[in-house]
């Protein structure tokens, strides 16, 4: 057993799917890649999500109570690591979506763009809880819509497996640990059920 440090104790938990967290308000939108995104309740759905001070998506977030999680796949690695790595507010006549060239869709619940080519998308109402994003920078929302690729996605669970395998493979979800380094969502296994 090796001991780990502890600053880097939180990358033994990081390989939950990185996300893209999209967020709109008066007119500006953004897009910004977060790890630190979790699922918290079941009904009605609630999540987390760790959005940093610094960051331009907070302020539109605070601002319109809403942002949108997107999951984005292999296809996409090189375009995650841009965008979390850029900020929307050092672009006063630009945004994000523009300089990367992406394509949007409308959100049906929220008004914020979700992006194209990822593979599950969730839109977010914020449950104000001040303590905890002024103290963690965690915010809690609940999930007010949800849709996913269904290529990848149907009946209720993941299937990343099939005839086209190659496709398949770059939809797979990628999990950041550190430094631009992902895991690709792997294989699919089934535990027995318990007695
Ligand atoms: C793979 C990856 C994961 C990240 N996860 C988070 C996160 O969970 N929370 C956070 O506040 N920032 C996270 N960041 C950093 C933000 O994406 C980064 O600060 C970004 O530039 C903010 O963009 P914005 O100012 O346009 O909102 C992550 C960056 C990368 C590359």
């Amino acid at each position: 057993m090796n001991s780990v440090n502890l600053k880097n104790a939180y990358r033994l938990l990081n390989h939950g799917p990185t996300t893209l967290i999209t967020s709109a308000h008066n007119g500006k939108r953004n897009i910004m890649a977060a790890a630190w995104a979790c699922a918290l309740d079941f009904d009605p759905p609630k999540v987390t999500v760790v959005i940093d001070k610094n960051t331009y998506t907070r302020e539109l977030i605070e601002a319109s109570g809403t942002f949108a999680i997107n999951l984005p796949c292999v296809a996409q690695i090189d375009l995650v690591q841009k965008l979390g790595n850029s900020s929307g507010g050092d672009l006063p006549d630009t945004d994000k979506f523009a300089v990367h060239n992406l394509t949007t869709f409308d959100a049906q619940q929220i008004t914020v763009p979700l992006l194209e080519g990822c593979v599950a998308w969730l839109e977010c109402k914020i449950i104000p809880e001040p303590h905890n994003q002024n103290t963690y920078d965690l915010f809690i929302a609940e999930v007010v819509s949800a849709y996913a690729d269904e290529r990848v996605f149907s009946n209720g669970r993941w299937h990343f497996e099939g005839d086209d395998q190659e496709t398949l493979d770059k939809l797979r979800t990628i999990h950041h640990v550190a430094g631009g380094a992902f895991f690709a969502t792997g294989q699919a296994i089934q535990a027995g059920q318990p007695d």
